[in-house]
């Protein structure tokens, strides 16, 4: 069985081709970062546009890539939710209607379902169950997964994303969008304990989590300081040092209640490595493991898409002829599968 995915959520046009038993075929992706970088962030109706513009190119290139043709895919993955409305919009819209004209079904998938299960795709899959922090632009919860579909989320942000706490903080001091991977490389020169930044929300009890304080705290430490590159240096290695702190924090947390011992880390910051280190010092400590996707598939993909389409599409699940996008979808709505 062969899925196509398409993922269209936000700023990046992927398209990729999974095969049940060969595993990932081909993969494009298109981003957008250049087209929303004059504007310091995502402006919506620039990003709907563009994905018109790309999503059949890349379906036509996935193909190619895979040495395959239309008559060789047996059904159609699109991310409905959540995302920005007019860009899920376009990848729904090809999605299903490509999948009428080929005669096959279609199914939507959950962008965050896809971005857990990304990790999948790698040579040494975690095993069920484990414990997973989903940490992108728009989302950061912990989750404890008993299987495919079985999510409980143990605990979220209650206002900004880590991504997001990155990218703003990033902005802060001068970086282009998307600023979390700059902000990172910049951490790298950073002077360890120069800067003390708080661990919001760790001295009380819970799994929830606080980012926007950080980047209040960043801002006044930028204004307090010289604005020298070795000082840039230190407040981001300051500031990337709290949010991986606290992340593992709570991690360690969930791992105490719920008795697990592996972490899933996926989504876009997941691709941070001070993060990973922190992840796999605590998993060291309780002889666990930590499992992340190779670094292109921590950001928004199309193969993880075709993968989580994939098990949802086995299990006999599809949007009929109808198009589904769903900007506001909890990932404790999905049903387990069968
Ligand atoms: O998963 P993703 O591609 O999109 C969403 O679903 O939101 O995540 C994008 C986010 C951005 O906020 C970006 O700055 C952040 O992931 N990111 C990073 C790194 N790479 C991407 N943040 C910190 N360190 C990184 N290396
Ligand atoms: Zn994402």
């Amino acid at each position: 069985m062969r899925i196509l995915g398409i993922e269209t959520s936000c700023d990046e046009t992927g398209v990729a081709i999974y095969d049940d038993e060969k595993g990932l075929l081909s993969h494009q992706l298109y981003s957008q970062v250049k087209l929303h970088a004059d504007y310091g962030g995502v402006v919506p109706e620039l990003a709907s546009r563009d994905h018109v513009k790309k999503t059949i190119p890349l379906v036509k290139e996935a193909l190619k890539e895979a040495n395959l043709t239309s008559a060789d895919i047996d059904g159609i993955a699109y991310t409905a939710g959540p995302g920005l409305v007019g860009a899920l919009l376009v990848g729904a819209t090809i999605g299903r209607s490509i999948a009428y004209a080929w005669d096959v079904p279609a199914v939507p998938v959950h962008h965050m379902e896809g971005h857990l299960l990304a990790p999948m795709l790698e040579d040494n899959p975690p095993p069920f169950p484990f414990i997973a922090l989903l940490v992108s632009g728009g989302h950061t919860m912990i989750v404890e997964v008993k299987a495919i579909g079985e999510y409980q989320i143990l605990g979220e942000s209650i206002d900004d994303a880590a991504g997001e706490a990155f990218d703003k903080t990033a902005k802060l001091m001068g970086l282009d969008y998307p600023g979390g991977p700059l902000l990172s490389r910049l951490a790298e020169k950073g002077t360890p304990g120069r800067f003390k930044f708080p661990r919001p929300m760790t001295d009380r009890p819970g799994l929830d989590m606080s980012f926007s304080g950080l980047k209040t705290f960043a801002a006044n430490t930028i204004s307090g300081n010289d604005n020298d590159e070795q000082t840039r240096a230190d407040i981001a290695y300051a500031f990337q040092e709290a949010v991986c702190a606290t992340l593992a924090i709570k991690c360690k947390r969930a791992l105490q209640q719920t008795g697990m011992k592996r972490i899933v880390i996926a989504g876009g910051v997941s691709a941070n490595k001070q993060l990973r280190l922190e992840l796999e010092a605590l998993a060291k400590k309780v002889g666990g493991e930590v499992y992340y996707p190779r670094t292109e598939f921590c950001t928004d993909n199309g193969a993880m898409i075709a993968y989580a389409g994939m098990q949802r599409l086995k299990n006999g699940e599809t949007s009929g002829l109808g198009v589904k996008a769903q900007p506001r979808w909890p990932i404790d709505q999905l049903e387990p599968i069968a």
